[in-house]
């Protein structure tokens, strides 16, 4: 019944924003930040700060490419949850979707490609993302996909930069002389204040906000939901843990994203 309400709303709601985090992507393959087994638990997060790239490049580059091994070190596809979005999309029921994921899946599916990276992903993370279907897709937090220069800010695909700080090219660089550095935000790094202010554009322009995947603890992500809240939004969250947001949505689904997302899609497109 719950799903139902939120699809009638969607059906009527001239805005639908969704904000994903891992979760949507852990079936795919992809391993979470938190909870069990999250990456948080086999790598220490103090190594992969942005004042640690500034300060020792090197060492930084080292630990981070088990990191991205680990993360990425094999190739994911979208799932039926990143499908059932892109569907919203297309049926031009989903403005936007603002993702923490640096994977790349969003684009993925929208693009209808697996696995490899794409053109349409060669903007900058702080761009939005025109994904061929009526729906934006605003990677808040980069693409691990890419890396980027510190001087030049050429952007480039990651694998070759992986392999050669693998081969012991540490810190990897530029032709230009500059450092590379993934084109991910890392922890105490600022997100790029244009891609916080669409997103939160985003949120008070929604007639429905969807919370998917996300544990909601890191910021902006942590703010936007009760942004959409406290402008009218019929706000919804999807996980299978509980989040400190939970008292500001209005619906709140303790389920698998495989499960609720395909649902809810085909609620909202039936005839
Ligand atoms: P988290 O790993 O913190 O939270 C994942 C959430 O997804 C949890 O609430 C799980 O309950 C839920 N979940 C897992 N599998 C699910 C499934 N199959 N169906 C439904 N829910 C599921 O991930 P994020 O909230 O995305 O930042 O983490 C936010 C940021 O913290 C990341 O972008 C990253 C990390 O440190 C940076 O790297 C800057």
């Amino acid at each position: 019944a719950a799903l139902e309400r939120l699809a009638d709303e969607i059906r009527r709601a001239e805005t639908v924003v969704a904000l994903t985090g891992a979760g949507i992507s852990a079936p795919s393959g992809v391993p979470t930040f938190r909870g069990d087994d999250g990456v948080w638990e086999h790598f220490d997060e103090g190594q992969f700060t942005y004042g640690r790239f500034q300060r020792d490049p090197a060492g930084f580059w080292d630990d981070r490419v088990a990191l991205h091994r680990d993360l990425f070190g094999e190739e994911y596809e979208p799932n039926v949850a990143h499908e059932a979005l892109a569907e919203l999309g297309r049926d031009g029921h989903l403005e936007a979707i603002c993702t923490q994921n640096t994977d790349g899946l969003h684009l993925d599916a929208a693009t209808g490609v697996g696995g490899d990276g794409d053109s349409s992903q060669s903007h900058s993370s702080t761009d939005a993302n025109a994904t061929g279907s009526e729906t934006t897709v605003l990677e808040l937090h980069g693409n691990a996909q890419r890396v980027r220069c510190q001087e030049c800010g050429a952007r480039t695909d990651a694998d070759p930069i992986y392999d050669r700080a693998e081969n012991g090219e540490l810190p990897p660089t530029c032709d230009c002389g500059g450092i590379y550095k993934p084109d991910v935000v890392l922890f105490g790094e600022q997100l790029s204040g244009a891609a916080i202010q669409r997103a939160q554009a985003l949120a008070r322009e929604s007639d429905v906000f969807l919370a998917i995947g996300s544990s909601l603890v890191v910021t902006p992500a942590a703010s936007l939901p009760r942004t959409a809240a406290a402008t009218g939004a019929t706000v919804g969250i999807v996980t299978l843990e509980e989040t400190p947001l939970d008292d500001v949505a209005d619906v709140c689904c303790r389920r698998d994203v495989t499960d609720v997302l395909p649902r809810l899609s085909s609620l909202v497109t039936r005839d």
